[in-house]
């Protein structure tokens, strides 16, 4: 699209709740048709409300292969966390530095406790809030986890995801699960099983579709190896109620900040490129019409914006900062559909899970922020 003049008028996205409602669910998508026999090197689609393709999707686990699954936050791309080569094929398929490690999903508190060396009476009192759920802890790690998984550090991140299909398959596979996004590296996460194939069909054995993910943005990630618990990445579990329960947290600077140089991220995963889509993004701050302004004047191929803008691409409400969280990453993915190479997008408030989108919009636009 050129930009012949942008107004409050011109919106692109005339859906009444984009990226979630569109999408159909598990079996009922034409490109996503449940098909267990698939050729070697095909990819299957499998449906995650079919407990038949559960079974199925935990036999592949257990043979060492990858499945990605749905979970309440992103789809996650799974391997058997105790099986080193199942876990070396997860980096191979995404492109993903050795040197940024993964999370293990498991079904219970009870099943985290071989993979810890020890869990303090923190770690259980957050289980206990927010598992299953959007959260993940990182503990000292036993010897049961690979260092492959942990990527040489001696911790382990660890969390239950609450989606029942997340839950049945570990159930039906006995094993902790090692599952970054499944995405290709560098890419936004994806929140739809067709995101999933647009990066990887034919690199992993099977999909499980569970329809949209609710939460749309990543866990939580909070560090609980140091005496005060640190915050490494803003997601699903707003911040506030981390701090409701334990008190004081220290938030690692790269959640707001570039890593500088020669600076050492507390997370791996900080110092790289994220959730970015081709195009150039910059965040505006500033009101609609300053910012309706400043884009006529400079011109972008498209603008993000909240629904109530009436303009451009919308995310979600401005005061909503739940529904921008569960429609981030479609709209990023859909910024390089329509072939755009400049967006100005409205700028989110960092407040509740709201502080998640601006995390990811940040790194998404290679820390690019202006106000108007
Ligand atoms: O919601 C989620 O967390 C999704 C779903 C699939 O569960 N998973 C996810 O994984 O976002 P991934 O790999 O895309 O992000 C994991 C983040 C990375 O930034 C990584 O560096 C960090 O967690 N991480 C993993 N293990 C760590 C450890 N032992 N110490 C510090 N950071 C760690
Ligand atoms: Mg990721």
């Amino acid at each position: 699209m050129t930009t012949q003049g942008f107004s409050a008028h011109d919106g692109d996205n005339p859906r009444k709740n984009p990226g979630v409602a569109e999408e159909s669910h598990a079996g009922t998508d034409e490109k996503i048709l449940p098909q267990t026999q698939a050729q070697a090197g095909e990819t299957q689609r499998l449906a995650a409300d079919n407990p038949a393709h559960i079974a199925h999707a935990a036999e592949l686990l257990r043979a060492g292969k990858l499945v990605a699954i749905p979970t309440e936050t992103v789809y996650g791309l799974a391997a058997n966390a105790l099986d080193p080569q199942a876990v070396a094929s997860i980096f191979a398929a995404k492109g993903r530095p050795q040197d940024n490690p993964l999370i293990v999903h498991v079904s219970s508190v009870k099943n985290a406790l071989p993979l810890v060396k020890e869990c303090s009476a923190t770690a259980h009192l957050l289980a206990r809030h927010f598992w299953p759920g959007p959260l993940t802890i990182i503990l000292p790690k036993s010897n049961l986890v690979p260092s492959i998984v942990s990527a040489g550090l001696s911790t382990v991140a660890l969390r239950v995801p609450a989606h029942p299909a997340a839950l049945a398959l570990l159930n039906a596979c006995q094993l902790p699960l090692a599952a970054p996004s499944a995405n290709t590296s560098g890419k936004p996460s994806p929140t739809l099983a067709s995101h999933v194939l647009d990066d990887m069909d034919g690199k992993i054995a099977a999909v499980l579709d569970g329809g949209p993910c609710a939460v749309g943005v990543e866990s939580t990630v909070l560090s609980l190896t140091s005496e005060t618990p640190l915050l490494l990445r803003p997601g699903g579990i707003p911040l506030v109620k981390l701090q409701a329960l334990l008190g004081k947290i220290d938030v690692s600077p790269a959640v707001t900040q570039a890593l500088q140089p020669g600076e050492t991220a507390h997370s791996p995963g900080m110092k790289y490129k994220h959730y970015a889509p081709q195009a150039a993004l910059t965040l505006v701050n500033g009101d609609l019409q300053s910012f309706l302004n400043y884009a006529n004047t400079i011109k972008p191929d498209g603008l993000l914006c909240f629904d109530e803008d009436g303009v451009g691409l919308a995310y979600g409400a401005q005061n909503d900062p739940a529904a921008q969280a569960a429609q981030l990453f479609a709209r990023l993915r859909e910024i390089d559909e329509r072939g755009w190479q400049t967006v100005l997008v409205r700028c989110p408030a960092p407040e509740g899970v709201g502080l998640a989108v601006y995390n990811r919009l940040l790194r998404a636009a290679a820390f690019r922020e202006i106000t108007l």
